[in-house]
């Protein structure tokens, strides 16, 4: 495959940070955080991607807090949806290929089965409906822009649910997570590998699901997480989650899709690849990261 020029945006953000990560084996990447492109300031940003040189631009900016969004109304649709559109038609102006992420959560989470691209979303909360207008603006400027829902994001670049609840384990000899709630967990460098391929322009663009294949509560993932951080050596005091029902989680304000697990094919018969199951994903993450690590307890 030949050389890219790739510019991403939100370049400090978990799943950003491992794109530009993998993605400079091969291409020329330039990764831009908040301190270099705050992508609220519009104008700014419409200006700032006009002076610069892209093959494919990358949107790894979200505004990410679920709860937080709802609250910072104005700020969520100007991250997600208005600064989205900006860079879409940037990309354009330029002939570029643009790649922007999106969620489970535009999803109202009541389908029971996985949710393919042609199911209708619904999202519950504004975080959800702000990255639903994104999708909509971006893909209405032009279908070739790649648009990819994700779920359960984890990775090196950034501690997630993974992390915190291996440290509560070290810390503590009760934990418990959410059993009522299911998704997919999908690892960052992962992604990388799966969009790597449409990096050259000819796959045809549009709305994909890319996660882990799969599912689970998050009390299962945090128990397989203990498991394999247990296997690495680490000094646990448990090994076991219990499980705690969504309603029980006072903290929440948005509401969230109980049941979001989304279906891979449409991206396994774009590009040839069959995302890997969940386990073994977490089980390099946690391998990497954690077994070198001399034990604690
Ligand atoms: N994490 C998940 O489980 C998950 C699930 C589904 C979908 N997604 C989607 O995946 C994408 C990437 O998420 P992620 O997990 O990598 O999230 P993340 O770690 O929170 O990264 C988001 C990045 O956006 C940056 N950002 C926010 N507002 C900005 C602004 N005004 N200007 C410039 N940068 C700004 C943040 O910078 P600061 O650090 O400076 O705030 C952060 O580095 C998002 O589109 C998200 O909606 C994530």
């Amino acid at each position: 495959m030949s050389s890219k020029k790739i510019l991403i945006l939100g370049g400090r953000g978990r799943l950003a940070a491992s794109l530009a990560e993998c993605w400079s084996r091969n291409h020329e990447v330039v990764s831009w955080g908040r301190a270099e492109a705050n992508v609220s300031n519009l104008e700014k940003l419409r200006t700032q991607l006009a002076g610069v040189e892209f093959d494919v631009l990358v949107n790894g900016s979200g505004a990410t807090n679920v709860d937080g969004c709802e609250s910072a109304r104005e700020e969520a649709r100007t991250v997600n949806a208005l600064a989205p559109l900006v860079m879409a038609e940037s990309a354009s102006k330029r002939g570029a290929r643009f790649i922007h992420f999106s969620t489970d959560y535009v999803f109202d989470g009541k389908k029971e089965a996985p949710y393919t691209e042609p199911d209708p979303a619904n999202p519950g909360g504004w975080y959800g409906q702000t990255k639903l207008d994104g999708e909509n603006l971006v893909l209405a400027d032009s279908p070739a822009h790649l648009v990819v829902r994700v779920s359960w994001v984890f990775g090196p670049a950034k501690p997630s649910f993974v992390d915190m609840i291996i440290q509560r384990a070290l810390e503590n000899d009760h934990v418990e997570a959410v059993d009522d709630k299911f998704s997919a967990p999908t690892y960052a460098p992962d992604v990388a590998d799966w969009l790597e391929p449409f990096l050259a322009q000819p796959l045809p663009g549009g709305l994909y699901h890319a996660c882990n294949t799969g599912s689970c509560s998050w009390r299962e993932y945090g128990e397989k997480a203990l498991e394999f951080a247990a296997e690495a050596g680490l000094a646990l005091k448990t090994t076991k989650v219990g499980g705690v029902p969504l309603s029980q989680m006072k903290q929440f304000i948005a509401p969230r899709p109980v049941f979001s697990i989304l279906s891979t094919s449409k991206l396994a018969a774009a590009t040839g690849i069959t995302p890997r199951h969940w386990h073994a994903a977490l089980r390099d993450y946690i391998f990497e990261k954690y077994a070198s690590l001399p034990s604690r307890s």
